[in-house]
Parts: structure tokens; C-alpha cells; sequence
């Protein structure tokens, strides 16, 4: 086992630097769990690394897990499938996230290694056989069979054994060679899902070419374009156009789901998608409102009616002098509410009504709504009371909200 405080030597290269574990997992790991985060590294990494070692790649570990929690923020549709599995590290991680996501993931080897098929144009010289120490049974062993089904075989003959109306979120081609990458882009492209990733290892490692050729020949005249990744091996990363509405997408889509009849707590981030301008950072009991006003983005289906009500469980910010705050609520350039808080009335839940206002709009799509509070007196902390630090004005604090139709 290698020893962490070391630093690794590269194979060509004395290189003494490491790379960074992303923050959400090292510095800020107990905020990102706070917030619901959604990767247990240690349990994520036992499969990816080799036994009893603690080196593999791990930037490419790590883009794994953002790419997971992307497709889990955005609830990009569709199955997973890694084509090029050797003995099974990245298929882990795969599996993990289809466990995770509630999908399936098609795994896709040869088992054998190479195929005489594909040793062709770049790639001649390639030896048949290469990779061929693995097998069905010792993936299927490290993978596991829950929401995996394997497909062994040489692709493209293999893709008749895919559904085929399946559709993609994420799509890992780590095949190495010029044709089997070809085929797997023709034929995995077009079913990708909007927002869907495909990523191709090897992309711009000078020991596989056919890798970068294929996939740049592929590329050139479609609409979306390569990034190319830091990870050892040098993936490229693709996402699938999407055709976003400002009526239908998934910031909206997810606005929705958290404003529901139940409560969402603004503590620790959690209704951070809602909080337009105006709000500093969330603390563990919720958020101050900041400066002249301070605004929630709603997204209502437009199914709700013409107007939905807004419940807001807050306090206003009292101290010294100030004892009262009177707060106007608007939406769409129009008043459509009022609020006075005072020492004796304070914290509490306060609703307001909201005009939908859907006209003409598909009863399926979700109308984006923007209500903003107005505090009248905007006390600042630092001159109502010495000992406090802050010295911009507070208005609102915000518990937690949610939206209910209009009884
Ligand atoms: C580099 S290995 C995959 C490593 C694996 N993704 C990992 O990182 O853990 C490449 C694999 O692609 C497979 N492969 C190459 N061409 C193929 C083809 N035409 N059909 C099916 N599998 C193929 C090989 O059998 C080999 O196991």
C-alpha cells in the first residue's frame, strides 16, 4: 500500500505536486453533507481501486462523482452503460449510480480483450487479446447483479441486445480503439437524453490516437463540442444538446419539487434554489434577508390556477430603536401584499396570495414567478447595537416555506 504523505512519481516525469481532493469532499464535506450531499466517498471508492491499494486515478474518481451528482441535481433521464470494462473498476461506480439513481446500467465487454475486428487504421499493431486477463464471472462478482445487466460480446453485434428504445444519461466508452469508439458514438449519440453525458477515455493520451481521431472525426459536425478532462488518461466530456423553455427546464422543474405543500426549510442551504437577489449566506436555523429587498423565485405548475398562497414562516429584524418593520410584497410590477411585525408580533408564518397569471400556456408547463419583499426600515446591526458585526441592513429572516393552492 502506498503511503499518502508521499508524493507519487510518474512513470517519465519526477512531478512532485498532487492533485486537489474537490472541496465538497475535503474542506467543506460537512457543509456538502449538511445540504444533503450525495456521495459517501468511502463507500464509492472501494470497488474503483484495485484491492489492498490506495492508487488509481482519482481525478477520474472524482469526475465520476460530479458527473453522478449532476445527473442527480438535474434528473437527467435515462440508463447508464460503460462500454470497455476490463475488470471492472469504472463499472462500480457505474452501478453505484444506477442503484443510486433507480436505473439500469448495461455493462458491455468483449471479456476476451481485443477483437482481430478492430485492429485496423490507427490501431494496426494493436494486440488481439489485450485486456483479456478478466472475466464475466469476476466482474459480475465485483459489480454486482442489482440494476446491472451484462451484455459480453463484440461491439456493435452487442447493440442488438440493447432495448431498443432505451435512452442514456451517461454514456462511458473506454474501448481504446479507433472503431469500437466510432461505433459506439454512432450508435449511443442519438439516443443520449437532453443533458446527458458521454465520456470518452483516452481522448488525449498519445498512447491510444485512434481514440482522439474518432472522436474529434465524430464531434466536428455536431452542435456540441469536446471538453477535455484533466483525469490521467485525458477523457473528453460531451453533453447532449438540450432545447431548454423558460417554461421547462430543470431549475424549474426543481423549484417546483421543493416548493410543494410541504415545508422547506431555508436552513443550511435548503431552499438555496429559491433565493433570488437579496440573502446572505444560509445559516443552520435559516436566512437574513439583505439590503433593499429580497426575492423568491417560485415555479408554479400552471396547472395550480390562477393564483397559488405563499406561506413564509419569518421574523423581521428588531433591535434598539427599531421595534417595528412594515414589509411590501410585490410580483410581477404590482403590490400584492403587506406585513407589519413589532416586538409583540414578531416570529410567525404569514401568507400572501400570488397571481399565476398562466394564459395560453400548456397546462404541463411550470411559470417562473418572482416575489420580492420590500422592507420599509432598513435597520443595520452594527449601529442599532455595538456588539453586533454586521454592517449592511437585515430585513426578513426566513425559516421555511412552502405553496399551497388556493383553497
Ligand atoms: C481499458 S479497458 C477498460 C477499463 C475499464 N473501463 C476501467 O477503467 O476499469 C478496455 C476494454 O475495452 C474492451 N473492448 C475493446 N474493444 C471492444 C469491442 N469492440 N467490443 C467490446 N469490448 C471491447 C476490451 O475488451 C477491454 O476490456
Amino acid at each position: 500500500m502506498s503511503d499518502p504523505k508521499t508524493p507519487p512519481r510518474h512513470k517519465g516525469r519526477q512531478w512532485p505536486y498532487r492533485a486537489s481532493l474537490p472541496q465538497r469532499y475535503a474542506v467543506d464535506v460537512e457543509s456538502y453533507k449538511r445540504v444533503g450531499g450525495s456521495i459517501d466517498l468511502d463507500s464509492f471508492v472501494k470497488g474503483f481501486l484495485p484491492e489492498g491499494t490506495q492508487s488509481a486515478d482519482m481525478t477520474r474518481f472524482y469526475q465520476f462523482g460530479l458527473v453522478f451528482e449532476q445527473l442527480l441535481k438535474e434528473q437527467v433521464p435515462g440508463d447508464l452503460l460503460e462500454l470497455g470494462t476490463y475488470q471492472g473498476r469504472t463499472a462500480t461506480l457505474l452501478a453505484e449510480m444506477a442503484r443510486r439513481l433507480g436505473r439500469t446500467v448495461y455493462v458491455l465487454d468483449t471479456f476476451e480483450g481485443f477483437d482481430q475486428r478492430d485492429v485496423v487504421g490507427p490501431d494496426v499493431g494493436a494486440k488481439v487479446g489485450t485486456f483479456s486477463d478478466t472475466s464475466l464471472e469476476a466482474v459480475r462478482a465485483l459489480v454486482g447483479e442489482d440494476s446491472v445487466l451484462f451484455v459480453k460480446g463484440y461491439f456493435p453485434d452487442t447493440a442488438s441486445e440493447l432495448p431498443p428504445d432505451a435512452t442514456y444519461c451517461l454514456v462511458h466508452i473506454d474501448c481504446d480503439l479507433y472503431a469500437p469508439i466510432t461505433s459506439a458514438l454512432e450508435y449511443f449519440y442519438p439516443r443520449m437524453a437532453p443533458g446527458g453525458f458521454i465520456i470518452v477515455h483516452d481522448y488525449t493520451s498519445p498512447s491510444w490516437a485512434g481514440a482522439e481521431r474518432a472522436v474529434d472525426e465524430f464531434f466536428a459536425n455536431k452542435p456540441e463540442s469536446i471538453i477535455p478532462m484533466p483525469d490521467g488518461a485525458g477523457s473528453a466530456m460531451i453533453r447532449k444538446l438540450r432545447k431548454p423553455t423558460p417554461t421547462d427546464n430543470w431549475l424549474l422543474r426543481r423549484r417546483a419539487s421543493l416548493l410543494t405543500e410541504a415545508w422547506t426549510k431555508a436552513g443550511d442551504s435548503g431552499a438555496r434554489e429559491l433565493l433570488g437577489e437579496g440573502w446572505r449566506r444560509s445559516e443552520a436555523w435559516g436566512v437574513w434577508g439583505l439590503g433593499e429587498y429580497h426575492e423568491i423565485e417560485l415555479a408554479v405548475p400552471v396547472s395550480a390556477g390562477e393564483a397559488v398562497d405563499l406561506d413564509l414562516d419569518v421574523h423581521a429584524f428588531l433591535a434598539g430603536t427599531q421595534t417595528s418593520q412594515r414589509v411590501i410584497i410585490r410580483s410581477g410590477g404590482a403590490v400584492i401584499g403587506e406585513w407589519s411585525f413589532d416586538t409583540a408580533n414578531n416570529r410567525g408564518v404569514r401568507t400572501v396570495r400570488v397571481p399565476v397569471g398562466g394564459h395560453g400556456m400548456a397546462t404541463g408547463d411550470v411559470m417562473p414567478i418572482s416575489v420580492t419583499f420590500h422592507p420599509t426600515a432598513l435597520g443595520i446591526p452594527a449601529e442599532l447595537n455595538p456588539a453586533a458585526s454586521e454592517k449592511r441592513p437585515l430585513g426578513l429572516a426566513l425559516h421555511r416555506l412552502r405553496l399551497r393552492k388556493v383553497a
